[in-house]
């Protein structure tokens, strides 16, 4: 109970500390306030959004949408079909999901697979299903580095050098939410190791991690389809990387390749930053 106590108040002073404007003060009783092996979700959030201003990931996927707008899109990961329902009527969506908390039909331009995205790659063909290679592709299911990984490289197989990957979950907020076993609400996994090991095993690619609310969004295009390195070193790489540690990330800005989050930075990273070699 003293416990309960102590964070409720370090979690007050904190809120009241940010609107005092004191916020490396209100960041560090953020952290504070979390009990070491029990769970404080609302201070999680409050800490996220403090640490990451601007519009949420939300936000920014439905710029790129409006952006792009794309032919298609894909979402591995549906869940409540909150983020799916981000996408206009003109756009053929695609969503994945063992566990779909959404009606299959609840719009015409959807169809839901109800399967994992290693069994829908198993058994489908995603161009024909689209008739063609995939233009947004949006990746949101298990949090954990190897299935990202292999979400990406199957999603990679159907790509043009004009698709676009985004990648929730990559900008971490502590060790704790950042681990593989989940131990609180608020919970990122180990999706983060997506953008180290792509930064160094595909130089080609493109990327830029967006600090949107509450957890970031990782950018990746020019994407090769033909592309087969990542599967053929695929045993080491998920062993070098489910090996690292939190403690590797010193700089965020630098070690995820971070852009500002605002639109006009994004429109920049989708427009231009295509690798010239
Ligand atoms: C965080 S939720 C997705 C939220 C959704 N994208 C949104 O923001 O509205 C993660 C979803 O991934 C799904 N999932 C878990 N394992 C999966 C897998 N192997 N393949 C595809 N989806 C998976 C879960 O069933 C869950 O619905």
């Amino acid at each position: 109970m003293a416990r309960v106590n102590e964070s409720q108040t370090l979690y007050n002073s904190a809120l009241q500390l940010l609107q005092a404007g004191d916020h490396e003060a209100a960041l560090a009783l953020f952290a504070q306030a979390i009990p070491e092996e029990g769970d404080f979700v609302e201070a999680h959030l409050a800490w996220a959004e403090a640490v990451m201003p601007g519009p949420d990931y939300l936000g920014a996927l439905k710029f790129i949408h409006n952006f792009l707008q794309p032919q298609n899109y894909v979402e591995i990961g549906v869940e409540f079909g909150t983020t799916l329902k981000l996408v206009s009527p003109r756009t053929r969506v695609l969503g994945i999901d063992p566990v779909p908390q959404v009606e299959s039909d609840f719009a015409e331009n959807v169809s839901v697979y109800q399967q994992t995205s290693d069994d829908f790659f198993a058994s489908r063909d995603l161009s024909s299903l689209l008739g063609g290679p995939f233009v947004f592709a949006f990746i949101d299911g298990l949090h954990l580095f190897e299935q990202v990984l292999r979400d990406f490289m199957n999603l990679e197989k159907y790509s043009s050098p004009d698709s676009l990957v985004v990648i929730h979950d990559c900008l971490p907020l502590d060790r704790r939410t950042a681990s593989r076993m989940r131990t609180t609400q608020f919970w990122s996994g180990d999706v983060w190791k997506i953008v180290p090991c792509l930064k160094n095993e595909r130089p080609d690619l493109n990327i830029a991690t967006i600090p949107a609310y509450p957890t970031g969004l990782c950018l990746i295009n020019g994407l090769s389809s033909e592309s087969r390195l990542l599967e053929e070193n695929y045993t080491a790489i998920v062993e070098r990387y489910v090996a690292l540690e939190y403690d590797v990330i010193k700089d965020k800005t630098d070690y995820f390749s971070l852009i500002a989050n605002d639109c006009s930075r994004i429109k920049d990273f989708l427009l231009h930053e295509k690798k010239i070699f």
